[in-house]
């Protein structure tokens, strides 16, 4: 019983984390890199040869992204559905933004999925890397450009919202006063990344 106890707080631990790093810090690097398409198209698809052409990446994709997001979402999904949201038994606002964690888990999860074989997976067994013309070309589609909004909307609230938790989790937020200011903070982490995440999109579209 306790060696299971200690085997499933490591593995939370393991999951709280896989979110910020390196899967949190991976995102805002991939909105930024995306924000080279505000350049046009040329300078955007040397960004991606020189990512393409660094030694190792597969092992550094992996390493790096790979195992750490197929954890924390596996696990993450482990969480949602073992686990209760109790926004009906208590309004709290901490109670909804619970909800939404796991709600935005879900809908990342799906994006992500999506998003990594039409960019990342059909590439490879093609040989045709992503290129700035291919977005272009996928966001022609509404039901394309919604979801992208969506996965960008839902991986932005979670890494905010995903900081408070990681905050108190690892005992770094203590005390009523902390909590309150950092919960702000963690808010405009939420905010800021969405409209970074948008912004990327909209120089494709
Ligand atoms: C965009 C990629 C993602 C990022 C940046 C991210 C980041 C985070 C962070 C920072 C936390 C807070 C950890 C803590 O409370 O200590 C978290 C929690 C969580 N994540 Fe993710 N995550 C991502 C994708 C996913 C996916 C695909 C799922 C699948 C459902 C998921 C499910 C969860 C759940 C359920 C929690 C809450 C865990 C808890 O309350 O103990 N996440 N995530």
């Amino acid at each position: 019983m306790a060696t299971q106890n200690m085997y499933s707080f490591f593995l939370r631990r393991l999951h709280s984390l896989t979110g910020v790093l390196p899967i949190g810090a991976f995102l805002a690097e991939h909105f930024f890199t995306n924000s080279f398409a505000m350049f046009g198209p040329e300078v955007y698809n040397s960004k991606v040869e020189f990512f393409m052409g660094l030694p190792y990446i597969i092992l550094i994709e992996v390493c790096l992204i790979w195992i750490p997001i197929l954890f924390h979402g596996l696990y993450g999904m482990y969480i949602v559905f073992t686990g209760q949201a109790n926004v009906t038994r208590y309004g709290f606002f901490r109670n909804w933004m619970y909800l939404l964690q796991r709600i935005t888990g879900i809908v990342a999860f799906c994006f992500i999925v999506y998003h990594v074989y039409a960019t990342r997976i059909s590439g490879l067994l093609t040989g045709q890397h992503v290129s700035f013309e291919s977005v272009q070309q996928s966001l022609q589609n509404p039901l394309i450009l919604v979801f992208y909004v969506l996965g960008i909307l839902s991986a932005s609230y979670h890494l905010g919202n995903g900081m408070f938790g990681f905050l108190i989790t690892w005992g770094i937020a203590i005390g009523e006063k902390s909590q309150r200011a950092l919960s702000i903070l963690c808010g405009c982490v939420s905010a800021g990344m969405m409209v970074f995440g948008l912004a990327a999109l909209s120089y494709f579209a």
